[in-house]
């Protein structure tokens, strides 16, 4: 049986959401994850260090005391109203580990989000005083540009030009889900990428070519075959400017499956078997651990965890949990119940 040991992973882009959906969800990021980066779009979203510091506390309230282990990492939300003298505090006090900027209307709760990516050159200036990572979510919201081409035409229209003012900022592509994206990452030093389980597994034929699947429907949307091939590729080569940020988004069926479908796959239960079998498909499981592990915590500036996971594939089980219910009674469906099915993991004692 195919079979690998990794130091205990982090998910460097998670939503955990707040309330009941916070307390039903955690758990799942905090069980096989070390570290979650933590997004800030909330309704409000979490844009001042108090705040930061306060999603922190409910977070950890709910986090189980056997997973004591996992560390939720915080980011603010950029717009106009974000303070740059609190953020600096919250960075020095360790409480904010990163910014991160959503184009306005791009995806969930950026409705929020005021200003063009191209409208922050100071808070750009103090992140590279600060070494601190500017996340960004890479969509153009153009009109004239076409659903798949999204990400490229952002990364034409606005991030090129940042990071030619900005050499020295540390940027991470969050996401990526083009060949052109993680062509940019290539030829852009200072740009690393985080790739998620769906779209590492997944394009978008799985999305449209069977009937619209609302559970596979997430922003940046599932692309081509040929780019899922270059994501996979850049996974599986080690590069360290790519690494796992699962984009687990938990959303209600009532959300899913209505004429409106929320964007956002909830794959913290599974999506580290569903990588897992990506590498295995690629006979790459001995570069899981970069992917997953290492270089990440080398992005931002950690060492890995010392704590080490051993993932076995395994003959397919056949009844393990599709979904969860929160305690309002709303349900959320698992992303990657087939993989899952083929693998076993356990902590090394
Ligand atoms: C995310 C969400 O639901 O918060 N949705 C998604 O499709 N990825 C927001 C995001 O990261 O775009
Ligand atoms: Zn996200």
């Amino acid at each position: 049986m195919a079979s690998v040991e990794i130091p205990m992973p982090d998910d460097w882009h998670v939503h955990l959401r707040d309330d009941d959906m916070l307390a039903a969800v955690v758990e799942h990021t905090a069980r096989w994850f070390r570290y979650g980066m933590v997004m800030p779009n909330l309704r409000p979203p979490v844009q001042t260090t108090a705040q930061a510091d306060a999603y922190r506390r409910r977070i950890l309230n709910r986090v189980p005391a056997a997973l004591s282990h996992f560390q939720p990492q915080m980011t603010l939300f950029v717009s106009h109203d974000l303070d740059l003298d609190d953020l600096g505090r919250g960075i020095e006090a360790g409480i904010v580990r990163a910014v991160k900027f959503y184009p306005p209307g791009a995806t969930t709760n950026s409705d929020q989000a005021k200003g063009d990516l191209g409208e922050f050159d100071e808070l750009f200036g103090r992140l590279v005083e600060w070494n601190t990572q500017l996340l960004v979510h890479a969509e153009s919201t153009r009109s004239d540009v076409d659903l798949f081409d999204r990400e490229a035409a952002f990364l034409d229209d606005h991030l090129a030009a940042v990071c030619a003012r900005h050499p020295k900022l540390g940027v991470t592509l969050e996401h990526v889900s083009t060949a052109a994206g993680v062509e940019f990452v290539r030829s852009n030093p200072n740009v690393v990428a985080s790739i998620t389980p769906h779209h590492l597994s997944r394009e978008r034929a799985d999305l449209l070519a069977f009937g619209m699947k609302p559970d596979l429907y997430c922003k940046p949307v599932l692309n081509t075959a040929a780019d899922r091939d270059a994501l996979v590729e850049a996974a599986v080569s080690g590069d360290g400017q790519f690494f796992l940020g699962t984009d687990s988004a938990p959303h209600p069926t009532t959300a899913k499956y209505g004429p409106n479908v929320a964007a956002g796959v909830f794959n913290a239960p599974y999506g580290l078997e569903v990588v897992a079998e990506v590498f295995h498909q690629q006979e790459a499981l001995e570069e899981l651990g970069k992917f997953v592990s290492l270089n990440g915590a080398a992005v931002y500036g950690v060492p890995p965890s010392v704590d080490q996971l051993r993932l076995t594939r395994r003959e397919a089980q056949d009844t393990i949990p599709e979904r969860l219910r929160t305690s309002s009674g709303e349900e959320v469906v698992f992303f990657g119940v087939e993989e899952a099915r083929l693998w076993h993991i356990e902590a090394v004692a």
